[in-house]
């Protein structure tokens, strides 16, 4: 053994012997005192975290996603920019409706998920190996798994709930064709298609927008198997996708996609024969064609499937500049829906983990919380702040506001609104020992604060009425121009001088 490696517990303690317990005496009984003995069996009752509520079975791997034709006419997204540009990826493969140790090759829909980590943040895209899906309103999603699942007496699954809940919402009717058929039964991960399934928007430099559809297509061409061979192989093999993934990449035999999007034009969309944002329904390539876009190959195994896998997240609210949501009833419940369960499943910060960790640098104001690494040190950890060096909005990303019949959904800046008539009427009424108990008690809390906070909160004061005003400077001991008091009317915003 290395003289460099000695076994040590988790808190660096060497250990001299890994293989008996403590005890008084050969014949036992152990000894609390045994402190490795203990803390091995703690961890070990912590290993595992929730299995993800849908998708529990999976298999990841890392890889490079090649721009073959760029977009830039439908999208500002940096990393669709130019021919040849290469973004990292992480691809993870799921099956839907088995736990954790499901067999790979049971007829289930597969999950495609994408994290495009490129430099201006990650873009996730939690797809399927479908186009379409079971319903079109994100309130039947809960009712719907869990006809899919176990019976809540047998816990078997049932085919009264499956198809009770089918019958009774023929929308599914898309999707469950689509499950039943040979493209039910994928050979393995590498022989299917992904799809984006839902429309996403796309916006360009002009501030232009379009609506979009992803498809990665098997460059290893698509092959199903039968419900026979799938009995068959699952007899033998319950994690033949996951073997065949991993052999294949440790092989050198790294699989590919093209990547193709449908483009649909906000005008076209007003015409479209069906709803465009209608998860049920797809868009007809003869009527939008799909037009290549790059190559997404992978071609690196993860180190450790927990770390990696089990821990990645996935959300369809992660977004980046010139990719982001359509009015898709369904997308949008998702975009609440996946971080909720990331944060119950793996932890308040499992964006920090290595898998989810953006590429590029991030800079927020969120902190502390459950296994906090420390991130934001001693800098401020509010917005907006006084401080030049802390990180500032960045207007250059804004994107156009989206049109929704009479009104536009947008982010409004709420501080235009007036923000003194109120407080000065409130001064007003005041007594004159109340007016100054106020500013006493104003100015000793202010005075705490450096020179040009307070000079900016008294600004607000005067602004709301000059004699509160007045009075909290008097009480700060600060000496206000009198010039300042001469111009300056009731909600004037000028600035004060000391
Ligand atoms: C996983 C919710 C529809 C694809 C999940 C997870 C949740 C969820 C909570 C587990 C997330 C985690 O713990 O990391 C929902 C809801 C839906 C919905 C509420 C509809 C209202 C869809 C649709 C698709 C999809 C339409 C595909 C088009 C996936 C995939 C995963 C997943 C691929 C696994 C991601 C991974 O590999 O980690 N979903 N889902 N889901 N969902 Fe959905």
């Amino acid at each position: 053994m290395s003289e460099d490696k000695k076994l040590t517990t988790a808190t660096g303690c060497p250990i001299f012997d890994n293989q008996n317990s403590i005890t008084a005496g050969p014949r036992g009984p152990l000894l609390m005192q045994d402190v490795q003995l203990l803390e091995q069996m703690q961890q070990f009752n912590r290993e595992r975290i929730p299995e993800r509520v849908v998708h529990a079975k999976g298999s990841g791997a890392y890889g490079t996603f090649t721009v073959t034709r760029a977009i830039p006419e439908y999208t500002k997204a940096k990393f669709l920019s130019e021919v040849g540009k290469q973004t990292e990826v992480f691809l993870r493969f799921s099956t839907v409706a088995g736990e954790r140790g499901a067999a790979d090759a049971e007829r289930d829909v597969r999950g495609f998920a994408v994290k495009f980590y490129t430099e201006e943040g990650n873009w996730d895209l939690v797809g399927n190996n479908t186009p379409v899906f079971f319903i079109r309103d994100p309130y039947k999603f809960a009712n719907f798994i869990h006809t899919q699942k176990r019976h809540p007496q047998t816990n078997l699954r049932d085919a009264n709930m499956q198809w009770d809940f089918w019958s009774l919402n023929p929308e599914s009717l898309h999707q469950v064709t689509i499950l039943f058929s040979d493209r039910g039964l994928p050979a393995s991960y590498r022989h299917m298609n992904g799809y984006g399934s839902h429309t996403l928007s796309f916006v360009n430099a002009a501030g232009e927008r379009f609506w979009c559809k992803f498809h990665f297509k098997t460059r290893q061409g698509v092959k199903n198997i039968t419900g026979e061979e799938s009995a068959n192989l699952i007899g033998i093999d319950r994690e033949s996708h996951q073997r065949d993934l991993f052999q294949a990449i440790e092989r050198g035999e790294y699989p590919s996609w093209t990547v193709k999007v449908q483009i649909m034009t906000d005008e076209q969309a007003k015409t479209f024969k069906w709803n465009p944002f209608d998860l049920t329904k797809v868009w007809p390539h003869k009527e939008y064609p799909l037009m290549e876009i790059g190559i997404l190959e992978l071609n690196r195994n993860p180190v450790n499937y927990f770390a990696e896998v089990e821990q990645a997240a996935f959300s369809p609210s992660v977004f980046v500049p010139g990719i982001g949501p359509s009015p898709d009833k369904v997308l949008q419940a998702r975009l609440m829906s996946y971080p909720d369960a990331q944060r119950y499943r793996i932890g308040t910060n499992y964006q920090q983990l290595p898998v989810n960790q953006p590429r590029c640098p991030v800079y927020h104001y969120q902190r502390d919380g459950a296994l906090s690494t420390g991130y934001g040190g001693s800098s401020p950890n509010y917005y907006p702040n006084s401080d030049s060096s802390t990180p500032k909005e960045a207007p250059e990303y804004r994107e156009p506001g989206l049109a929704l019949g009479d009104v536009v959904a947008d982010r409004y800046d709420s501080r235009d609104q007036d923000d003194y008539t109120q407080a000065g009427n409130l001064w007003r009424i005041f007594s004159e020992d109340e007016k100054n108990r106020t500013a006493k008690a104003i100015a000793g809390a202010l005075s705490g604060a450096r020179q040009d906070i307070q000079m900016r909160q008294l600004c607000h004061f005067f602004r709301a009425d000059m004699d509160y005003g007045q009075r909290v400077a008097k009480a700060l001991n600060i000496d206000i121009d009198p010039s300042f008091l001469q111009q300056n009317q009731q909600n004037n915003p000028q600035p004060v001088t000391a």
